[in-house]
């Protein structure tokens, strides 16, 4: 499962992709307001540090199927080859998903809260279908359950979608699409140096470095130790 940064914070991402093996970020309008300055400074930004072919999907927000096209032309013309548009599960953004695949963009098809718009979303030609696991499980549905039906989908008719988890908000949801069989998860900085921090990691490592000063020397490491 490819782990992706949901965010639009430059430093955030630049400490993430330093640490962990991020594949990926992904951005939506409130993610970006958030930020609060032009938003193709803070899409510059993102790719300076990400690198040109790196995946950043961002979200258009076009009233219909042509705006929405238009704003990915843009997109795709001003940032290149690493974009990939994210269009919302409307009829409108499921028609702009169709066209953009046909022109041979690779498409998010992202608020996708049921198997069944994820299956059209699939249909339509995205690349990518993005269900909002959190988003589901507050209002009592079952978000590990729709991506099981998601995937299970995408493999009986042997669709070539790959499934982009979303919407999290804490580690057991991420650790279930993990063996759902998902193909990627997206997630907010946070939650990812949740995923990595264990108090009994630190405390032993803690212990092999107090071991290690005692025996050889405090502050040395097997760089000083070299005998040959
Ligand atoms: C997906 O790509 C969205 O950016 C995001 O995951 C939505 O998450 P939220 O429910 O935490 O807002």
């Amino acid at each position: 499962m490819l782990c992706l940064l949901d965010t639009a914070n430059v430093e955030d991402i630049a400490r993430c992709f330093d640490f962990y093996p991020v594949a990926g970020v992904t951005t939506n309008p409130t993610l970006i307001a958030r930020e609060e300055r032009p938003f193709h400074d803070i899409l510059t930004d993102i790719l300076k540090v990400i690198g040109e072919r790196t995946m950043l999907h961002v979200q258009v927000l076009g009233p219909d199927a042509e705006t929405m096209v238009a704003e990915a032309n843009q997109l795709r013309d001003r940032l290149g080859p690493g974009i990939f548009p994210k269009l919302p599960v409307t009829q409108q953004g499921l028609k702009a998903i169709r066209i953009l695949a046909s022109a041979g963009f690779s498409v998010t098809a992202t608020a996708i809260l049921t198997p069944l718009q994820a299956l059209l979303a699939a249909r339509a030609g995205a690349t990518f279908v993005a269900p909002y696991v959190n988003r589901i499980d507050n209002i009592g549905g079952d978000g590990e359950g729709v991506v099981l039906d998601i995937v299970k989908m995408i493999s009986i008719h042997a669709l070539p979608t790959k499934v982009l988890t979303a919407s999290f908000k804490n580690v057991r949801q991420v650790h279930d699409m993990a063996l759902a069989g998902a193909h990627a998860a997206t997630m907010s900085p946070q939650l990812l140096d949740m995923i990595f921090s264990h108090p009994l990691t630190d405390s032993g490592v803690a212990d092999f470095n107090a071991d290690w000063a005692a025996a050889y020397g405090a502050d040395t490491t097997t760089l000083d130790n070299d005998t040959e």
